[in-house]
């Protein structure tokens, strides 16, 4: 296929990926303003494409207006894709398939943001979005854009007080939520959660929308509550509001290193012209094409490449409320794919590895004809071997790994397939795709030479579309990934770039941790473990896991006195965590122990405790209090069989 900038012509010489990189880091305001051109402005980008006055603070199209809601529907919808597919429902948890032409998801998404309007919600105002996996999310959102507002959707897994913190951040003036959420045979009520949060919260909203769904009914307060159907009903269509290019599209909180989630801002303009670039020039994505990313919409590649880049380009996405296995079998994801037609798919790893552990020999695809299925995309942790081999084997198609994180929001390494089909490395996700100046640094910020590994950055500025700030935490953001290497974004992964400038990502080197394909903050988890009465101080570290890639384990210190039995206390820290958290912080195991393992001066060593878990070989550090502790985590991990 054809990449659809101007950067990229039919007729590829080799070495094509070369030259498109190159030219994107040497006049990136030419290789962006022509990208832009994908787009439909209502102010299209003047002379200036990159306003870098307020470094480190970058701005992309400034005195640009759009509105992306407009291009993502109103422009397919009546500009002949109205009767083409934009979404399709696919829901083996409650047997349903739903689809939505653009035109019908243009009116749908219409409507509500009358409901929305009618609420008070205004350019620049937040819309929490609190939803399981149904169409009635994507709308929610889309309606949010559509009247300039700003919409942060929380993942349905989280539980009542991070859905809290998320609030008080965000100060929405509505919250858009359902009834339940559905996990395999399992109804989960997400009402009693979010009136918990609003319990909680110090800046609740005026009204939540609550979405009924019939395998279970919520209790609306009145006054409060609208009922998703009844609003809608009477609710009449309303039009895009146009805003700024650089005005704030969303926001999605990520994990950092402490308990308090970060909120990353993302701006409309740039985030347009980047994600409909990546569709065709690292997808290799046509429009009219149908795209599966079987992820969540409460996760950055749930909003990209479930939500965005489809619709931006006029392709058909698919939104899955299910699960890899279970949701009746194996076979699953083989029947989504043949019966929707699609045409390149984006999961994660650990998705593949439940398939693989409940049907090694893949016999669950002789049912289904899947010849439509041209890529296989897998991000999200580290792809490793056995499931690379195993994939590509099975389905005899490129199984493409690629790196990046909800901060940067689109691909940062990659095998651009739109533009050049570069030889695959297992273990490796390519090299940087255009718009991205990689670097691997050492401690002094000093460039490593190739094979060495160190820290994984980027050089500034950032390419369109990439995180503009933190939310209402400029200095944060500064502080967070800019202050470390100056001229550089911190991407907190290590890693290595070989000789052949391939990249591989070897993991984080703070206090975040990857559990199937999820990214969570081991200080949230400690925080809600310090919140039981007989804990003393506690470290949550991320151990190795066969499916997940990664599970927490927590090591508990009791107050002095507490005579309890070690089994029943390590429940309750359990039970704690799941109502703090929520589930899918995968939570099962917390061990008991005598002491941490601290420096003199009280810091507590969890890398050289990962180390350990890890089978590392571990270089105890010389401040430490006393390595005899370091012995009783080994012992216990051993007994867990780490
Ligand atoms: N709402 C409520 N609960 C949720 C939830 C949601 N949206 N998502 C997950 N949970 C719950 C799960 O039911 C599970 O609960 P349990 O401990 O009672 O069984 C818990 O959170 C942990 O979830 P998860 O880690 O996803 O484990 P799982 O056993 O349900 O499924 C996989 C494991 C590998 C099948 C699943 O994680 C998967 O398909 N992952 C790959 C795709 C993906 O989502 N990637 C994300 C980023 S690309
Ligand atoms: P998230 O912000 O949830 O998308 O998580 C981003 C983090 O997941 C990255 O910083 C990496 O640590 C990890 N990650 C994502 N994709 C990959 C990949 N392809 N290989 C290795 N790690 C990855």
């Amino acid at each position: 296929m054809t990449a659809t900038t101007g950067s990229s012509r039919a007729g590829d010489a080799p070495g094509r990926y070369q030259a498109v990189h190159q030219r994107s880091l040497a006049d990136p305001e030419a290789f962006w303003r022509e990208a832009a051109s994908a787009v439909e402005w209502v102010t299209p980008p003047g002379d200036r494409v990159l306003d870098d006055t307020n470094a480190p603070f970058y701005r992309w199209f400034p005195g640009a207006e759009l509105n992306t809601c407009f291009n993502a529907l109103d422009r397919h919808a009546d500009g002949g894709r109205g009767a083409q597919l934009a979404l399709v429902y696919d829901s083996p948890v409650t047997s349903t398939q739903r689809r939505y032409t653009y035109r019908q998801l243009r009116d749908e998404v219409s409507r509500f943001a009358g409901v929305l309007a009618g609420l008070g919600v205004g350019r620049g105002d937040r819309v929490v979005v609190y939803m399981p996996m149904v169409p009635e999310a994507v709308i929610a959102m889309l309606a949010t854009v559509r009247l300039g507002a700003v919409h942060s959707v929380v993942f349905g897994g989280f539980a009542s007080h991070e859905l809290a913190i998320r609030i008080d951040d965000a100060r929405p003036k509505v919250v858009v939520s359902a009834s339940c959420g559905i996990e395999g045979a399992r109804v989960i009520p997400y009402k009693p959660l979010l009136d918990a949060a609003l319990d909680q919260t110090s800046f609740p909203p005026e009204h939540c929308v609550i979405l009924q769904r019939p395998e279970s009914q919520a209790e609306l307060a009145p006054g409060r509550d609208i009922d998703w159907s009844e609003a809608l009903a009477a609710a009449s269509p309303t039009s895009c509001t146009t805003v700024a290019a650089t005005d704030p599209l969303y926001i999605l909180y990520t994990s950092g290193t402490t308990g308090v989630p970060k909120g990353v801002v993302r701006d409309h303009g740039g985030h347009a012209v980047a994600l409909a670039w990546t569709m065709s020039n690292v997808y290799g994505m046509s429009p009219g094409e149908v795209f599966w990313a079987a992820s969540d919409v409460g996760w950055v590649v749930g909003h990209s490449y479930i939500v965005y880049a489809p619709l931006l380009v006029g392709a058909t996405t698919v939104l899955y409320e299910g699960k890899p296995v279970g949701t009746p079998d194996p076979g699953a994801f083989w029947r989504v794919i043949s019966d929707h037609g699609v045409s390149v798919m984006f999961t994660a790893p650990t998705a593949f590895r439940a398939i693989k552990k409940e049907d090694p020999s893949g016999r669950y695809l002789d049912a289904h004809d899947i010849s439509c299925l041209r890529t296989l995309f897998l991000a999200g942790e580290r792809l490793d071997p056995d499931t690379y081999e195993w994939a590509s084997k099975l389905l005899g198609i490129p199984v493409v790994d690629h790196w990046w994180q909800t901060e940067t929001g689109w691909p940062v390494a990659a095998n651009c397939l739109g533009i050049e089909a570069l030889p695959i490395k297992a273990g490796s996700p390519t090299k940087a795709v255009p718009g991205y100046d990689v670097r691997i640094l050492d401690d002094a910020g000093h460039e490593c030479p190739a094979g060495t590994e160190g820290s994984v950055a980027i050089r500034l500025p950032l390419p369109p579309g990439t995180l503009t700030t933190i939310y209402g935490d400029d200095e944060r953001f500064v502080r967070s990934y800019l202050s470390r290497f100056p001229d550089y974004y911190q991407t907190g992964d290590g890693g290595y770039v070989d000789e052949d400038g391939y990249l591989f990502i070897m993991g984080r080197i703070d206090d975040v941790i990857n559990v199937a394909g999820h990214r969570l903050s081991t200080g949230s988890i400690e925080e809600a473990v310090s919140q039981h009465p007989d804990v003393a101080e506690c470290a949550v570290i991320g151990i190795a896991d066969e499916l997940k890639g990664q599970v927490p384990v927590g090591f508990v210190v009791l107050k002095a006195g507490v005579g309890r039995d070690q089994d029943e206390l390590a429940d309750e820290v359990v039970a704690l965590v799941r109502q703090r958290v929520g589930a899918v912080a995968s939570f099962k195991e917390a061990i008991v122990v005598d002491r941490l393992p601290k420096t003199r001066s009280g810091k507590i060593l969890r890398a050289t405790m990962r180390g350990i878990a890890d089978r590392a070989a571990v270089s105890v550090p010389s401040t430490i209090d006393d390595p005899v502790i370091l012995d009783e985590i080994r012992d216990a991990l051993t007994r867990r069989g780490a």
